[in-house]
């Protein structure tokens, strides 16, 4: 099967690259061979190599940066999806797009199901669901995969962030009012694998992430076990790490989004296709111990 992999150099992109299934004849132009906002290289592309099936990885991710800058999260999570989508309608291949826990306000106590209204609180999150919008108006086969906190071996991520801040030795204050479940790229990778093994699964919006669902205080501490470190962890509120965050600010840093406080996403849909998401542990440890390795 011909598979278009865009963002393929992204945490995903590269998780799913190396999971590539026998079978898959797999082409991943990076964003300087073929920009998704530009609809007609999107067209050309697709025209030309006509593939089965879509992965579309790439996003606009700078969540703070989308403040400053909400056109261009827009062209790339919302004008960019919709080409694709377009394009795949026109070549006859499935699509497949990844989006966010970020697509929510946060207010809930109890895990989003996908038919949950959704109601962005930053511009990110509205570019990404404009984008979800786009994507299921022009194809409505497709899967829209939303995921959360995603963490790899690849790329920049909290975990990384964790173990270099740790390596400098100063007290680490995070955030412990955020909620969320935190995601390791790799399952998310088998997990799309999986269900593109399912030619029945109806397209539409699916849920998979992480197990278990914490704050990022938590996820430190989880990390830190990982690792095997020790260092001085603080639980800090939203409130405190803005205020401390606003006062380091240059007039060049972006201001800071928004955030759901609660971000839970539920994930029965995708485990009646047999998919069943795995608690923290069973991919933080051997993730963690692999960055370690590489550094040594
Ligand atoms: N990271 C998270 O915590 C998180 C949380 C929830 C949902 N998600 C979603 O999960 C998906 C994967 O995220 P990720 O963290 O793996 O992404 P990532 O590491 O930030 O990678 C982004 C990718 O987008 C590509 N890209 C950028 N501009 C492009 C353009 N104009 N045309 C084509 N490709 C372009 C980049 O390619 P080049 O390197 O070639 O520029 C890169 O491969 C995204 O949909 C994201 O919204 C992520």
């Amino acid at each position: 099967m011909k598979v278009l992999l865009i963002g393929g150099t992204g945490q995903l992109g590269r998780c799913l690259q190396d999971r590539r299934p026998d079978g898959w004849e797999l082409l991943a132009p990076g964003s300087v061979d073929l920009n998704i906002c530009d609809q007609g290289a999107v067209e050309s592309y697709v025209g030309r190599i006509q593939p089965q099936l879509i992965i579309n990885a790439a996003a606009y991710n700078a969540v703070d940066e989308a403040e400053r800058n909400p056109a261009a999260a827009m062209a790339l999570n919302a004008d960019g999806p919709r080409h694709l989508a377009q394009a795949a309608q026109k070549a006859g291949a499935r699509l497949v797009h990844i989006s966010t826990d970020y697509v929510f306000d946060g207010a809930a106590s109890q895990p989003y199901s996908e038919d949950a209204p959704t109601n962005p609180i930053n511009a990110y999150g509205k570019s990404k669901r404009a984008g979800e919008l786009a994507v299921l108006q022009s194809l409505p086969q497709t899967i829209v995969l939303r995921t959360s906190w995603l963490y790899s071996e690849y790329g920049a991520n909290f975990v990384k962030t964790m173990l270099r801040l740790a390596a400098a030795g100063k007290p680490i204050r995070v955030v412990n009012d955020q909620v969320g479940a935190p995601t390791y790229a790799g399952d998310l990778a088998q997990a799309i694998i999986q269900l593109l093994r399912n030619p029945d699964a109806p397209g539409g919006v699916y849920h998979y992430t992480g197990a278990t669902a914490l704050s990022w205080y938590g996820f430190a501490r989880h990390i830190f076990q990982a690792a095997g470190l020790t260092p001085e962890l603080l639980p800090i509120t939203t409130s405190e790490y803005i205020v401390a965050a606003t006062s380091t600010a240059t007039a060049a840093s972006p201001a800071i989004a928004a955030r759901p406080g609660y971000s839970v996403l539920s994930y029965e849909k995708i485990a009646r296709c047999g998919i069943q998401p795995k608690p923290l542990h069973a991919s933080l440890d051997s993730m963690v111990k692999k960055i370690l390795n590489l550094r040594s």
